[in-house]
């Protein structure tokens, strides 16, 4: 059982507290200066994939500290707690086991006698067997033709895993082409079919309670779609899979043909299960089984490595650094590696979703900082748009740099170049421009004095913006994996040092339960009057100003 700690009250905490107050002001140049190691002493290698993080506002003592602080949390038992399927997920009263599902060569899991692990692999060969007739075009389509197109109605952990991963292993495609839809803007359903044949296209109707408002919306408009388009209508059967927790619903739906996970599998966790079909049709069961072995090697390093080299362990530690002592509202995760342009979005999810609460494992609300805002896009075009504020603004905002050794399209120089950006702005954001410096190099511009003058305080840059780099070979399925499980179990760290629950999503409720009130009054006559003003003024300008409807 997990422990209730604040981990304020914790003496490592009162530590970091007045250690903050020593450093807090020393800047990264002088760290380096003063410590020449300091690479090799604040950098890890875990198989393929090197974490630099000596470019952080951090000592040893830092270190040392935060690594207590994990230990006095409980962070070692927690860990077994993860793995060994305990019911860590309080609220809903499930245990958290989507390690269970990249358990691939690993020993039984039971869980309340039972062994999971063989409905696991039971339903990987479900998958297995489905992916390759997708692939290989045995599947046919109702008029005898193969897939060409397979479109994934979800939302949330139903879809933003999927889509992330299917974009991020393009270079591995080997299946129909994948489309995802998840706005229940129609915009996104309708310019989606626009170019599709029905004769041809398969969809998978992805969401674990099978009850989502999207996702159900989305995929009537599908099936209606489909019934139009093959009038008289033909076999649905054919060209629409489901895959969800709960069969009742995807019977009463109309679709035979299931994959299901289970409900210790949460949503934003579970691209590993069936709702990563639509990965295994893209890109092969091969490649798909390599990234979940990327993330079962993950798994074994953050369960048997010490804490002091587990890389998950050491990210999730930086974050708490930033957000508890250095008060960071944001972090960016900044992908120098176009096909990791979704990972932001991803991790958007994971992170904002499992460690955005307020109230503590205690049920009293917290009196820390919890959840990081978490945002970002691909380097370099961020370049260009928003790190300006990132190297001059008033708010500190770490930044995880990603990027690849190896690129997948080795054209001419242009990896160097990208690489040569994603080096360069870690060591900018570290070492800054003094004055002297800013007016060295204007006068070699051939300013004047008084336009130095003028020009020269524009130019400074503080430095001292801290950085992780996450260098690795190349993206391949293995290495995604190992790199989403990485964060993954960052997430989980965090959510335990800061004593709350990970694994529910309650904030999402009260919205999605006040929509399905106005959705009627919407589509009424009547004035609202049962809101704020605020509400009502735009309900009933909604209806002042909508075509009637017909
Ligand atoms: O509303 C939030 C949420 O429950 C997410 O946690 C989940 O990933 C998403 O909705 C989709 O849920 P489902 O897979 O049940 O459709």
């Amino acid at each position: 059982m997990l422990k209730n700690i604040n981990p304020t009250q914790s003496p490592a905490w009162k530590q970091l507290d007045s250690h903050y107050q020593q450093i807090k002001d020393k800047h990264m140049r002088e760290m380096f200066e003063q410590d020449p190691d300091r690479f090799t002493r604040f950098s890890l290698q875990f198989e393929h994939i090197l974490l630099d993080y000596s470019k952080n506002r951090i000592e040893q003592q830092t270190m040392d500290l935060l690594l207590q602080l994990a230990q006095q949390s409980g962070l070692p038992q927690a860990i077994e707690d993860l793995f060994s399927g305990e019911k860590i997920n309080v609220t809903e009263n499930r245990p958290v086991l989507h390690t269970a599902l990249r358990n691939l060569d690993g020993p039984p899991l039971l869980v309340e006698g039972q062994d999971v692990m063989e409905q696991v692999y039971q339903e990987l060969e479900k998958i297995k067997t489905f992916s390759s007739r997708i692939i290989s075009g045995q599947w046919k389509g109702f008029t005898g033709k193969s897939i060409t197109d397979i479109v994934n109605i979800g939302i949330g952990g139903s879809d933003l895993g999927p889509a992330m991963v299917t974009e991020a292993l393009t270079p591995y495609h080997q299946g129909p082409q994948p489309h995802f839809v998840s706005n229940v803007d129609g915009t996104h359903i309708s310019e989606t079919l626009k170019n599709l044949n029905p004769e041809t296209t398969l969809f998978m109707v992805s969401s674990k309670s099978f009850t989502t408002q999207e996702t159900m919306a989305n995929a009537k408009t599908a099936r209606d779609w489909f019934i139009k388009h093959t009038s008289p209508a033909r076999d649905i059967g054919k060209h629409f899979v489901a895959i969800s927790t709960n069969s009742r619903k995807v019977k009463d739906f109309g679709i035979d043909t299931m994959f299901t996970f289970w409900d210790w599998v949460g949503g934003r966790y579970s691209l590993w299960s069936s709702i990563g079909l639509s990965i295994a049709c893209s890109i092969g069961y091969d490649n798909f089984y390599q990234l979940l072995k990327g993330a079962q090697a993950m798994d074994w390093h953050f369960r048997q490595a010490p804490l002091d080299k587990n890389m998950p362990v050491i990210l999730a530690l930086l974050g708490i650094w930033y957000n508890n002592f250095f008060k960071a509202q944001s972090q960016a995760i900044l992908p120098y590696d176009q096909y990791l342009s979704r990972f932001p979005a991803y991790l958007q999810q994971l992170e904002m979703e499992s460690n955005g609460k307020n109230t503590g494992r205690n049920k009293k609300p917290v009196n820390y900082h919890t959840g990081s805002i978490i945002w970002g896009q691909p380097g370099t075009n961020g370049q260009h748009a928003f790190y300006q504020l990132i190297h001059q603004g008033t708010k500190l905002i770490p930044c995880d740099f990603l990027a690849a050794i190896e690129s997948h399209s080795p054209l001419g120089e242009h990896h160097q170049m990208l690489l040569s950006n994603y080096l360069a702005q870690t060591e900018a954001l570290m070492r800054g421009k003094t004055r002297p410096e800013a007016e060295e190099e204007l006068k070699k511009e051939g300013k004047t004095a008084e336009e130095i003058e003028n020009l020269a305080p524009f130019k400074i840059f503080e430095g001292n913006r801290p950085t992780n780099s996450i260098f690795y070979k190349k993206l391949t399925p293995y290495l995604l994996g190992s790199l989403i499980a990485l964060y993954e179990h960052k997430v989980f760290v965090q959510g335990i040092i800061w004593d709350i629950y990970s694994f529910d999503q309650w904030g999402v409720e009260l919205g999605k339960m006040l929509a399905n009130g106005i959705l009627p009054q919407l589509k009424g006559k009547e004035k609202a009057a049962n809101h704020d003003s605020s509400t009502n003024g735009l309900i009933n300008y909604y209806l002042d100003n909508r075509k009637e409807p017909n």
